[in-house]
């Protein structure tokens, strides 16, 4: 394929979304968190994406950051964690999530190939400058799309016509990589090449489209192209 531009979607995909609960657990201080803290980051991760889909499909969109807080809120009470020092913390580390280990590389191997390679995100663009500069890899990145600049989350097709605005080019000369199957299907159902970075091993989602390739991490990504 005649790939120009590498587009990453960014928790889960670059920044590690597990690493704040994981973090926090290790700090004595927040000693309860020890043997519940994935069931945390899980619940937390998926109440923010939810309230994505439920305030895009309802018309009461608001921003990235609200969705994080408000998706924490939920999984607090619902693990029965209600220090506020342990809110506070967890939500001070979601802005320096560390980048899964082969990014720096891989982002690398796309510049030398003379690629474009861009993140678009439903991060708002201040959490994606806090955690693009915390893991080292601006320097890498061409630009950061955040769908602040158009005001819906995704899947809708406006945050994904982005991507041309900024780079042009046609859509299947796009790759767009991410780690959530449904954000690949979007993607995949807009005429974007795709790949579906499936970490934990998850069945893939039935929707109206589905990704072109699925690997298991971003180390082999620029064998694809
Ligand atoms: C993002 C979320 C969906 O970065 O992971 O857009």
């Amino acid at each position: 394929m005649t790939i120009t531009t590498c587009i990453f979607d960014a928790y889960g995909t670059l920044f590690d979304v597990t690493a704040a609960a994981r973090q926090a657990a290790e700090d004595p201080a927040h000693e309860g968190l020890k043997d519940v803290w994935q069931k945390l980051a899980s619940d937390w991760r998926l109440k923010q994406l939810e309230y994505t889909w439920l305030r895009t499909i309802a018309g009461h969109h608001t921003d990235f950051w609200q969705v994080t807080q408000d998706g924490l809120d939920w999984a607090l009470e619902a693990g029965k964690l209600t220090e506020p020092a342990l809110r506070d913390r967890l939500l001070k580390l979601y802005w320096e999530l560390s980048a899964y280990p082969e990014v720096p590389t891989m982002l690398r191997t796309l510049k030398d190939q003379r690629l474009n390679t861009a993140i678009l995100s439903n991060g708002s663009r201040d959490m994606l400058d806090g955690a693009v500069q915390s893991a080292g890899i601006a320097s890498l990145l061409d630009d950061v799309l955040s769908v602040d600049d158009v005001g819906i989350f995704k899947p809708h097709d406006r945050v994904y016509d982005m991507v041309q605005s900024r780079f042009g080019g046609t859509r299947d000369q796009i790759l767009f990589v991410s780690s959530n199957g449904w954000d690949a299907a979007g993607a995949a159902g807009y005429g974007f090449q795709t790949v579906w970075v499936n970490r934990g091993g998850a069945p893939l989602d039935r929707l109206y489209a589905a990704p072109n390739h699925i690997l298991p991490d971003l180390t082999t990504l620029m064998d694809l192209i």
